[in-house]
């Protein structure tokens, strides 16, 4: 991303979702302008860790990192090494090994969701085909587990037990509920291990990377698991608004390909007329498009789903898990960092693209 013009701060603070005017005093703009600083190292230093001698796979390798992406899990571990001696090598290197994981996740995410667009440009499966688009996927899990090796065993088994999470949420994912589970538990489960686990082990990150109290570390994890669903729920609903250009990918991708995300799960619970109309319309438009139909044959479904009630209960949802991120720290000290823990949480679960 290119550095912007504007004030020192304010561009974090934008995009924590926080306005100048909610965020002041001396201690929050030097907070700001400290992880801010450390940002512009993180992607100094992906720029040139992605750099791969083979032609290919550099390409491929930079291609989704140059397209954009928020940057939240980096984010996430700046601010909680604040609570320690801040933006320290070793907190910049799991910051830059969480997002490369994060990254090499999203080019397999798009091979199994065959998803065609991300982050605004055409997937990398839809550029290079599938191969190359898992193999880069797999090349920056190598290079994370690279940069975490350099900072000894406890980063390894971090990178590692994350991983290992992440991968069996997209396993439980693919394989779907089994009889006897709860589909929404299963659900927030299938979230809280595929999205939860990273963007808790970034937020832990900031904490033992900058050598900060342990006993903030489970706090932060429990904090940055709870951000983590909540960020997934609004997900869902994201999924389903009309505005392609607010979200780099297609939208209604998830329905359309039979996904059932939380306020499909939520339709399906109720047995009103209207409901069971309304899911068995989708369900047999999911069918038909995986035996080929034009997936737009769901657009209708897809916008009285987006103002079903449904979709009110997923944001609802969402809050709550926003609020239980919030309380997971409450025991941290009062202070800046606690404060701008505490809107990003809130912002969370108010964006809407
Ligand atoms: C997208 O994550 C994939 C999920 C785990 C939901 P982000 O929304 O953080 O993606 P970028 O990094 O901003 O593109
Ligand atoms: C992505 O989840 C999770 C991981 C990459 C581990 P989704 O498939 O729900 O996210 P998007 O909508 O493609 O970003
Ligand atoms: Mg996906
Ligand atoms: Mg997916």
């Amino acid at each position: 991303m290119t550095p912007s013009p504007s004030a020192p701060g304010s561009r974090l603070a934008s995009r924590l979702g926080l306005s100048d005017r909610t965020f002041v005093g001396p201690q929050a703009k030097r907070l700001l302008i400290q992880v801010e600083a450390g940002l512009d190292l993180v992607e100094e230093g992906l720029a040139r860790d992605l750099r791969v001698t083979d032609a290919l796979a550099d390409s491929a390798s930079r291609y989704l990192y140059e397209a954009g992406g928020k940057r939240v899990r980096p984010m996430l571990t700046l601010l909680a090494a604040q609570l320690g001696d801040g933006n320290t090598e070793a907190v910049i290197d799991a910051a830059k090994a969480l997002e490369m994981t994060h990254l090499g996740s999203l080019y397999h995410d798009d091979v199994m969701d065959g998803a065609d667009r991300r982050r605004g440009v055409p997937s990398a499966h839809a550029v290079w085909g599938n191969n190359v688009a898992i193999l880069t996927g797999d090349l920056l899990f190598s290079r994370a587990s690279q940069l975490m090796a350099q900072r000894g065993d406890r980063a390894i088994r971090l990178q590692a037990d994350t991983f290992e999470r992440l991968v069996l949420g997209q396993m439980h994912e693919t394989v779907g509920a089994q009889p006897g589970d709860d589909p929404i538990d299963f659900y927030i489960g299938v979230l809280a291990d595929k999205t939860g686990s990273l963007i808790a082990a970034a937020a832990q990150a900031g904490i033992i990377f900058s050598n900060a109290p342990e006993e903030y570390e489970a706090p932060l994890s429990r904090y940055g698991e709870k951000v983590g669903v909540a960020f997934q729920l609004v997900d869902d609903v994201i999924d389903l608004s009309p505005n392609p250009d607010d979200t780099g990918k297609v939208p209604g991708t998830d329905l359309r390909a039979g996904v059932p995300t939380m306020p499909y799960l939520l339709l399906s619970q109720r047995e009103d007329a209207a409901a069971r109309a309304l899911r068995d319309a989708i369900d047999k438009g999911v069918t038909l498009i995986a035996e080929g139909a034009d997936p737009e044959i769901l657009d209708t479904e897809l916008e009285q789903l987006r103002h079903d009630d449904a979709t009110a209960r997923t944001l609802a949802l969402a809050r709550e898990w926003s609020a239980d991120a919030v309380a997971a720290i409450d025991g941290l000290p009062r202070g800046p960092v606690r404060d701008a823990l505490t809107r990003f949480a809130d912002a969370i679960s108010d964006r809407s693209g």
